[in-house]
């Protein structure tokens, strides 16, 4: 060990000044960054990126905050990019999609067993130590998106924590006693309960506010949410159904991101082709957008596999007279 080693605690020192450097960053978030970003991952939901936005960088340059950075309820039909645009979201903002923290409110449906699980089990208990899934990654990292999906499902005591961390920033782990804070995190619920009924409710609505309480009043009416919920969210959010050229474009990210899994860029897609597995798509439409996930593996993976084999870098699908898929490497 040097001398110069010696003298300080390095790790500690990259430690301080890495987070002020993050102390500087924490209020400052570009918001046309943002929606880039935001707008590569998530297709035709433009008006929910703009607005999402704009509300982080308005809400992340506070100084002082005693509640989430925001908290947002997402709503629409399965499949429409909620999940997707949460995961942008947490990307963009703190670095890696994995500093999401997941919940499937079906999951949570038991009083007793939801409570240990988000907050941990009282001391004495088997399994105290290992304390929350809620808390404890919020003692290692505070700088997070917490997704509680299908919170309809959710019993009513995941909604007394649920207000107590919207209301306060803070929720406190059993066991340990310890305060988990959650004043620099977003707060995401998604819902897809009584969806027909709300795009029915606010078809034709073109002024947020009016279909903001339109939605609220019917989560209020049909149970689905108490309303003290409903009045510590920030923003309420409906997809729309995905159109047929939203579905296209998100069929060529598919093709790219799968490539991407072989280590391949692909730089071309013949319309033929993605005609071709969305047409294979409605057929199975019931299924929703997963499944084309499926189809754009059948139809793609074969041809990728080969040129990898072949230790191509980039490639190109095209389509030959009848239909049938060419692919072919263009620097290797
Ligand atoms: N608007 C969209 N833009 C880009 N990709 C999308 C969009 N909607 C869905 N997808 C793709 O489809 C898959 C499923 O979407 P996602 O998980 O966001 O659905 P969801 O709205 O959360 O549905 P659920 O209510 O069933 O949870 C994702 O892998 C995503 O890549
Ligand atoms: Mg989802």
């Amino acid at each position: 060990m040097s001398e110069l080693d010696k003298m300080t605690d390095w790790s500690k020192l990259k430690g301080m000044i890495a987070d002020s450097e993050l102390g500087d960053k924490s209020r400052e978030v570009d918001e046309g960054k943002l929606l880039d970003h935001l707008g590569a991952r998530v297709k035709g939901q433009d008006e929910i990126l703009n607005d999402v936005a704009k509300l982080i960088r308005l809400s992340w340059k506070k100084q002082e905050r005693q509640r989430p950075i925001c908290s947002l309820l997402f709503l629409g039909p399965t499949g429409t990019g909620k999940t997707e645009l949460a995961k942008a979201i947490t990307e963009f903002l703190y670095g890696d999609e994995r500093d999401m923290i997941r919940f499937d409110c079906s999951e949570l449906s038991n009083p007793e067993m939801a409570k240990a699980r988000l907050t941990g089990s009282a001391s004495g208990y088997r399994d105290s130590e290992t304390g929350g899934q809620l808390t404890r990654p919020m003692f290692a990292n505070p700088r997070r998106l917490i997704l509680f999906d299908e919170i309809e499902k959710a019993h009513s005591l995941v909604f007394d924590l649920l207000l107590q961390l919207l209301g306060d920033g803070r929720l406190s782990e059993q066991g340990s006693g310890k305060t988990a804070d959650f004043t620099q995190s977003i707060v995401v619920l998604t819902s897809n309960a009584i969806a027909d009924q709300m795009s029915r409710a606010t078809k034709g609505m073109k002024d947020y506010h009016e279909v903001v309480n339109a939605l609220k009043t019917l989560l209020a009416e049909s149970g689905t949410f108490r309303p003290e919920i409903l009045g510590r969210i920030d923003k309420v959010y409906m997809f729309k159904p995905l159109e047929g050229m939203v579905v296209a474009e998100i069929a060529l990210l598919k093709i790219a991101k799968l490539g991407k899994e072989y280590g391949l860029s692909v730089r071309f897609v013949a319309p033929e082709l993605v005609m071709k597995a969305l047409e294979a798509n409605v057929k199975v439409s019931k299924f929703g957008i997963r499944e084309l996930e499926r189809i754009l593996f059948d139809i793609f993976a074969p041809s990728l596999v080969e040129m990898r084999d072949k230790k191509a870098k980039s490639v190109t699908f095209e389509a030959d007279a009848s239909g049938r898929i060419v692919c072919k490497a263009v620097d290797a």
